[in-house]
């Protein structure tokens, strides 16, 4: 290659480099991400560690979220971290805050003291949606942050891997399906 062809080579692959660098920028922020989550907050439906979610982004907002979707949204307590939970309720539904927190079965009789008042019911307001994880016993969530404002909301859960395995877990994608049935 001459010094000329080299040089054109360069600003090529530069700009390509560019070109296909916003892309994967643009699809990022618009439209598609695939991202490690972790906690057992939504086991089994997610596991605690090595799966990565796959999100879409045209639901952010929660444009177009329904009942029994999985999300990902930006902790309400701190935006530098995120949540993966199911959407348990929706704007205007009225909810039992957490009933189990003053069952003696699963708590002290001090527990049940310190949870007074979440055995009672909300009305979720307009532009909120409520979200518990899969693994209720193990999981932060809005029966304490309470309800999620949908502008939190980055995208909606489709599917996941398991990369415990490496490339392998490329091949057994999950898809993670509307939990909700609707009875009438
Ligand atoms: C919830 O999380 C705990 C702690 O990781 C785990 O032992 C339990 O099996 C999980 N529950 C479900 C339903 O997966």
């Amino acid at each position: 290659m001459t010094i000329r062809e080299k040089l054109r080579f360069g600003w090529l692959t530069l700009t390509w480099s560019l070109r296909v660098g916003c892309a994967v920028h643009l699809v990022h922020d618009y439209t598609y991400e695939f991202t490690e989550t972790r906690g057992e907050s939504m086991l089994p439906t997610l596991q605690n560690y090595f799966d990565y979610a796959h999100a879409l982004k045209k639901y952010k907002l929660g444009r177009g979220i329904e009942m029994g979707d999985c999300i990902v949204a930006m902790k309400p307590t701190d935006p530098d971290h995120r949540v993966c939970k199911r959407v348990t309720g929706m704007p205007g539904d009225l909810i039992l805050i957490d009933p189990s927190s003053s069952s003696p079965l699963t708590n002290t009789p001090a527990e049940i003291v310190q949870h007074d008042g979440f055995n009672k019911y909300i009305r979720i307001p307009e532009g909120h949606v409520w979200c518990t994880g899969d693994n209720l016993s193990h999981s932060l969530d809005s029966r304490s942050y309470s309800a999620l404002p949908m502008g939190l909301i980055i995208g909606k859960i489709v599917g996941a891997n398991h990369l415990d395995k490496g490339i392998r877990g490329y091949l057994d994608f999950r898809r993670i399906k509307n939990t909700f049935i609707d009875e009438e």
